[in-house]
C-alpha cells in the first residue's frame, strides 16, 4: 500500500469522532473531511449525483464494456474529481456535453482498495464519461456457464457490489456516504433477460437491450446487475420472483408471504419507498444467503428448502429496505447501523407474520452465535466493538456476528429501557427525517439521546451506550432470551444421554430451528455410533434444508460420521454460499487427513465457486 494511503486511512479513522485540530496542508484537511478510510473519492470537493450506465454484456469475453455518463457537483469549484476504480481499462474520458477529451491519471492498485482515478475537471464541469470495459476476473462479477445454471443451456452472470466492489465493474464513488440515481441501458444476448436495482422488466424482448431506472439516490454498493434465462412469476400486486424457467414455481411457493412480510414491515415502521419488491433466486454458486439490492433482492436457492423454513432471510433482506437502503451507514465502521437494525426489524417482521415463539426461537440461535463469535475473536478483541476499525483493511473483515447480533441485542437494549412503543415512534421519525441519506454511528446515537431519551443521563447510563457501541465484548445488561421449546428439547437431550431411546425424537423435534437448536446442543462426546442413531431418527444426512445439513455436515466431519461423506462432497462441490462452506472447511482443516481432503474438494470445486468464495476458502485453506 502506498504511504499517503496508509496515512490517510489512518487520519481518516483516528478523525471519525469529530476532530477538533486540523492541520494546514491541503491533504490533511482532506483527508479529515474524508471520513469513509475505504474510498479514495473526495466527496466534499466534488461528487456524483446521476448516472448514466451504458453497458454490453459478453459472455465470450467475459467483458462489460461501453460507459458511465456521471453527472457531477463540483463543490469546491476545483479541478480534479476522483473516484475509486478496481481492475478497470480506461478507454477515454470526456467531459461536458460536446465530449471534450479529458486528462485523468490512475495510481498502481491497493489490493482491495483498487486505485483513486483523478480526472481533470474545469470549476462548471457537470458531465464527465468514462469509456471503459471490465476485467474478467473483476470481483464483484461472476459469469457462469450453462453448467452451473439449472437449465444448462445458457451462461448466465451476476454482480454483488458490497462491500467495495462496485469499483470492479463501474467507475464510481465507492464509499456508502456518497448517494446518486441512475439510469441504464443493458445489452444482454437475444435469449436473455437482463435485471438491475432499479425499476425492472417481467419479460424478455426481441432486442436484447433493457433499459432501468432507479429513481432514489442510492450507495454505490447497491449497484447490481443479472442476466439470464429468467422468469418472472408475480405473487401480489406489489411482490414477485425471478429465477430460471424451472424453479420460478418452486420460489413463488417458497417464497408466498413476501407480500404479508412487506405489508406487516410497513405497519411496524413507514411505508415501502421503492415501489415494487421482487427477490432474484440466483444459481447455487451466489455466495451470500441474499443480497438487499434495492427493488430486487438477489437471494441463494439454498433458501428453497420446501417446506418455507428459511424465509427469515427474506424478511431480513425486505427489512434493509428500510434500514441499510432508505438509512445508510455512512461507512463500513458503521456497518452495525445496516445489519444490526435489519436483524432487529427482521425479527420484528417474523414476530409479526409467525409468531413470538418462531421469533424467540431466532433469537436464542441468534445471541448463541454471538456468543460463540465473541469467544472466537476473544472478549477483548476490537473486532468486537460495534464501531468498526477497519481502517487499512479489507471491509468485508467485518462481515461477522457483530454488526448482526450484537447490534440485535443493543437495540433490544433500548427498546427494554424506553419501552417499545416509544422506540418505534422515534424509529418511524429516525426513519423519515433521515430517507435516502447516511448517517454514522455517532449521528444516531445524537437522535437517540436527544430525541428518544430526551437526554435524561439515567437512561443513557442505564443503557451503558458508550459500552455498546466502543467497547469490546457483550455488556452485561443485555436482555436474557428464551425460547420455551428450546427448554424441552434440552431435557430430550438429557434423557438420550442418560441411555434413553432416540426413537420418536424426531417427532418431537421437528421444525427447522428447533433441530438446529438440537444439533447446536449434542453433547461433545458424541460418538460416530450416535451419529449413526441420530441419521436413522432424523435422516440428516438427506435433509433438504441448507442450514440444517451445513451443522449436520460439520458435526459429522467432527465425529468421522463416513455415511455423510458423498454427502458432504456433493454439497461442497453444488453450493457456493460462504456462510455454509466455511464452517465444513474449517473443521476440515482440523485434522491432516481432513486437510487434504478439503483441498481435493476445493481444487475441484473452485472453479464453479464466485470469487468471494474463492478468496475466503483459498486463504482458509492456505493458512
Ligand atoms: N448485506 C448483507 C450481505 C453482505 C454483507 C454482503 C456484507 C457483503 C458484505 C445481507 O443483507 C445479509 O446480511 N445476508 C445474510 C443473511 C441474513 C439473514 C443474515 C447472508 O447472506 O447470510
Ligand atoms: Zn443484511
Amino acid at each position: 500500500m502506498k504511504k499517503w494511503i496508509l496515512w490517510l486511512s489512518m487520519t481518516a479513522s483516528a478523525c471519525q469522532e469529530k476532530p477538533t485540530q486540523t492541520n494546514d496542508t491541503a491533504t490533511a484537511k482532506i483527508a479529515i473531511e474524508n471520513s469513509d478510510p475505504h474510498t479514495y473519492a473526495r466527496p466534499h470537493l466534488a461528487i456524483v449525483k446521476h448516472l448514466d450506465l451504458a453497458l454490453k454484456v459478453d459472455f465470450a469475453t467475459q467483458k462489460l464494456q461501453g460507459k458511465a455518463v456521471w453527472t457531477i457537483e463540483n463543490v469546491s469549484k476545483g479541478n480534479e474529481i476522483i473516484f475509486d476504480v478496481n481492475g478497470i481499462s480506461i478507454e477515454k474520458i470526456t467531459t461536458g456535453e460536446e465530449e471534450t477529451p479529458a486528462k485523468f491519471t490512475t495510481d498502481s492498485a491497493n489490493e482491495f482498495m483498487g486505485a483513486p482515478l483523478k480526472i481533470s475537471i474545469l470549476p462548471e464541469t457537470k458531465r464527465i464519461s468514462i469509456y471503459y470495459s471490465t476485467s474478467p476476473d473483476a470481483t464483484a462479477v461472476q459469469w457462469l456457464t450453462p453448467k452451473q445454471t439449472a437449465g444448462k443451456k445458457h451462461p448466465f452472470l451476476f454482480t454483488q457490489s458490497q462491500s467495495i466492489l462496485a469499483r470492479t465493474w463501474v467507475p464510481c464513488q465507492d464509499g456508502p456516504g456518497i448517494r446518486f440515481t441512475y439510469n441504464a441501458r443493458i445489452q444482454v444476448p437475444k435469449e436473455l433477460l437482463a435485471l438491475m436495482s432499479a425499476e425492472n422488466p417481467q419479460q424478455k424482448n426481441d432486442s436484447g437491450i433493457y433499459h432501468f431506472k432507479q429513481t432514489h439516490p442510492i450507495p454505490s454498493y447497491l449497484l447490481a446487475l443479472s442476466v439470464g434465462d429468467l422468469a418472472f412469476k408475480s405473487i401480489d400486486s406489489r411482490t414477485g420472483v425471478y429465477a430460471e424457467p424451472s424453479i420460478v414455481a418452486k420460489a413463488a411457493w417458497e417464497f408466498a408471504d413476501m407480500g404479508r412480510m412487506a405489508d406487516a414491515a410497513e405497519k411496524i415502521y413507514i411505508p415501502y419507498r421503492w415501489g415494487r419488491y421482487d427477490v432474484l433466486v440466483l444459481p447455487p454458486s451466489f455466495p451470500f444467503g441474499g443480497m438487499e439490492n434495492p427493488n430486487l433482492t438477489f437471494a441463494t436457492p439454498t433458501l428453497i428448502a420446501g417446506d418455507r423454513s428459511l424465509v427469515s432471510v427474506i424478511a431480513h433482506e425486505l427489512a434493509h429496505s428500510w434500514t441499510g437502503n432508505l438509512v445508510t451507514n455512512a461507512t463500513w465502521n458503521d456497518m452495525w447501523l445496516n445489519e444490526g437494525f435489519t436483524t432487529y426489524f427482521e425479527r420484528r417482521i417474523v414476530e409479526a407474520v409467525y409468531g413470538e415463539k418462531e421469533m424467540q426461537m431466532q433469537e436464542v440461535l441468534g445471541r448463541e452465535t454471538l456468543n460463540g463469535q465473541i469467544k472466537e475473536f476473544g472478549a477483548t478483541s476490537r473486532d468486537t466493538k460495534l464501531k468498526g476499525d477497519y481502517a487499512g483493511r479489507n471491509p468485508d473483515d467485518a462481515i461477522s456476528e457483530i454488526p448482526y447480533e450484537k447490534g440485535y441485542s443493543f437495540l433490544r437494549t433500548i427498546e427494554a429501557a424506553t419501552g417499545r412503543e416509544n422506540f418505534d415512534a422515534f424509529m418511524k421519525k429516525y426513519l423519515s427525517e433521515n430517507a435516502f441519506q447516511s448517517k454514522t454511528s455517532e449521528e444516531f446515537l445524537e437522535a437517540l439521546t436527544s430525541d428518544l431519551l430526551k437526554n435524561d443521563s439515567e437512561l443513557v447510563k442505564k443503557i451503558e451506550i458508550k459500552s455498546w457501541v466502543y467497547e469490546p465484548g457483550l455488556p452485561t445488561n443485555a436482555p436474557p432470551v428464551a425460547a420455551p421449546a428450546f427448554k424441552t428439547i434440552d431435557s430430550l437431550i438429557g434423557i438420550w444421554s442418560d441411555g434413553g431411546s432416540i426413537t420418536g425424537m424426531a417427532k418431537r423435534i421437528s421444525s427447522a430451528n428447533e433441530r438446529l437448536y438440537f444439533l447446536g446442543h449434542l453433547p461433545a462426546t458424541t460418538t460416530a455410533e450416535k451419529m449413526t442413531a441420530i441419521d436413522n431418527e432424523f435422516n440428516f444426512t438427506s435433509s433438504n434444508n441448507a442450514e440444517l445439513q451445513c451443522d449436520w455436515y460439520t458435526l459429522s466431519v467432527r465425529h468421522q460420521y463416513k455415511p455423510a461423506y458423498p454427502g458432504i462432497e456433493a454439497f461442497l462441490k453444488s453450493v457456493g454460499r460462504r456462510k455454509f462452506l466455511m464452517p465444513i472447511y474449517k473443521e476440515m482443516k482440523k485434522t491432516p487427513d481432513g486437510l487434504q481432503w478439503a483441498k481435493k474438494i476445493f481444487a475441484e470445486a473452485k472453479e464453479g465457486y464466485h470469487p468471494l468464495a474463492v478468496q475466503s476458502v483459498g486463504a482458509l485453506l492456505a493458512e
